[in-house]
């Protein structure tokens, strides 16, 4: 199977998490592309969808699935997301999308957060993909110094705006042993809007696709 196949394999298998009448958060990326596409298929059964972009929210709204503001939303059961990295307790690196700060917001909101990967985004230590920092673009190149500091090599996502008008500094060469504490640390950094860590909130399933289908991880 190729990459893009595993990818679809695992979305498909994210229907079984949707629970019927609820609304359903949904991610960003090519992973969750192919699951808004499965959703559509079952679209009688889903009451709304709150989304973690624009290009999320066009695609499932071009299905049919009316997309609602987080604000009018009381209870989320369950957000259905890819990640770029996701580590042996279900810590991942996000972002590579740059959708990290609407990502973070519904996975927070959410009682349960399923993770769709195929088996090249397991990892022993997470690192070895940048991690994206959204940063407000006049503190960008303080939060460079202070990254720096930290050990990692801050490349700035050239050309490139988030849906929330704001800039990505992809760090490069670090080895995140500590994740949750990485994590706190970053967060408290003037002029960091989100850290593409999902560590303190991490996943609570993981479906992964591979060679011998899709099976799933749980954390918590
Ligand atoms: C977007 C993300 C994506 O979940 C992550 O980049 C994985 O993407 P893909 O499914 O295309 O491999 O965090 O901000």
């Amino acid at each position: 199977m190729t990459q893009d196949e595993l990818k679809q394999a695992v979305a498909r298998e994210a229907l079984r998490f949707v629970v019927p009448g609820a609304v359903i958060g949904v991610g960003t990326g090519s992973t969750v592309n192919h699951f808004i596409d499965a959703l559509a298929g079952i679209r009688d059964r889903v009451r709304a969808a709150v989304s973690s972009s624009e290009r999320s929210t066009e695609r499932l709204r071009a299905h049919g699935i009316e997309v609602l503001d987080l604000n009018e939303v009381s209870t989320l059961p369950v957000y259905v997301d890819g990640a770029d990295e996701i580590d042996p307790g279900g810590a991942m690196i996000k972002g590579g999308g740059g959708a990290l700060t609407r990502e973070k917001i519904i996975a927070e909101a959410a009682e349960r957060f399923v993770c769709i990967v195929d088996a090249s985004k397991l990892v022993p230590v997470l690192g070895a993909f940048a991690l994206p920092v959204e940063v407000v673009p006049m503190a960008r190149e303080l939060v460079r110094a202070r990254l720096r500091d930290l050990g990692g090599e801050p490349r700035l996502r050239e050309g490139y705006l988030t849906d929330n008008g704001n800039q990505i500094l992809d760090v490069h060469g670090l080895r995140i042993e500590h994740p949750a504490e990485l994590e706190s640390r970053l967060n408290q950094i003037p002029g960091v809007v989100t850290v593409g860590l999902f560590a303190r909130r991490g996943a609570d399933v993981a479906l992964v696709g591979g060679a011998d289908g899709v099976t799933q991880r749980d954390y918590a």
